[in-house]
């Protein structure tokens, strides 16, 4: 295990399975504590307990990328259940075998809210709780400024914005 990373939580969206989980899997190899988000809740519980047993603290969370407000709302319970948050992988994405032209608009506009503006709503609702509109507290604020200073070291960055790097990783 990495100690630079011991305690520093990851967020990765639709890791219940696939690509997601492995990034969890190497991420907790790391030393990075782990929480999930997906729609899949049973798959959730099974990846939770694969990523416990190695040894990292792990959750997860039930969500439809696509819902603005509940990526806030759960943004804020991972901050309050982790001591800092570290990286946030936007992994979550859907597709269809069918070309351009076979779909129908229903299916284009899903796809859009899952794959695009899912990354904008996880990335937004990290955002939203640094500028304090979802708790306000103190607290919060020096939480969410270890992230950005971890972000800053991690990223080999010594001062600068280096918010929407983080967010959007
Ligand atoms: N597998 C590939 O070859 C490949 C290639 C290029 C890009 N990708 C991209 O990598 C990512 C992961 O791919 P994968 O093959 O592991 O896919 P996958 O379908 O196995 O896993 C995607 C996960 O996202 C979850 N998910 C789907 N919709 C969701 C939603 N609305 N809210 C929350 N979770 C949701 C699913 O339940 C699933 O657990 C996707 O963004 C995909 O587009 C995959």
């Amino acid at each position: 295990m990495t100690a630079m990373h011991t305690g520093s939580v990851a967020v990765v969206t639709g890791g219940a399975r696939g690509i997601g989980l492995g990034c969890a899997m190497s991420l907790a190899a790391k030393g990075f504590n782990l929480a999930l988000v997906d729609v899949l809740e049973d798959e959730l519980e099974e990846a939770t307990a694969k990523l416990r047993a190695t040894g990292v603290q792990a959750e997860s969370f039930v969500a439809d990328v696509s819902d603005f407000a509940r990526a806030a709302e759960i943004a804020g319970d991972i901050l309050e259940r982790f001591e800092a948050l570290g990286v946030l992988v936007n992994n979550t994405g859907i597709g269809s075998a069918k070309g351009l032209l076979e779909i129908s608009e229903a299916e284009w506009n899903r796809t859009i809210d899952v794959n695009l503006k899912g990354c904008f709503n996880w990335s937004e609702g990290s955002r939203s709780i640094d500028a304090g509109e979802r708790l306000g507290s103190d607290r919060q604020h020096r939480r969410v400024q270890r992230w950005y200073g971890q972000q800053a070291r991690l990223r080999g960055f010594e001062g600068g914005d280096t918010r929407h790097d983080a967010l959007a990783c």
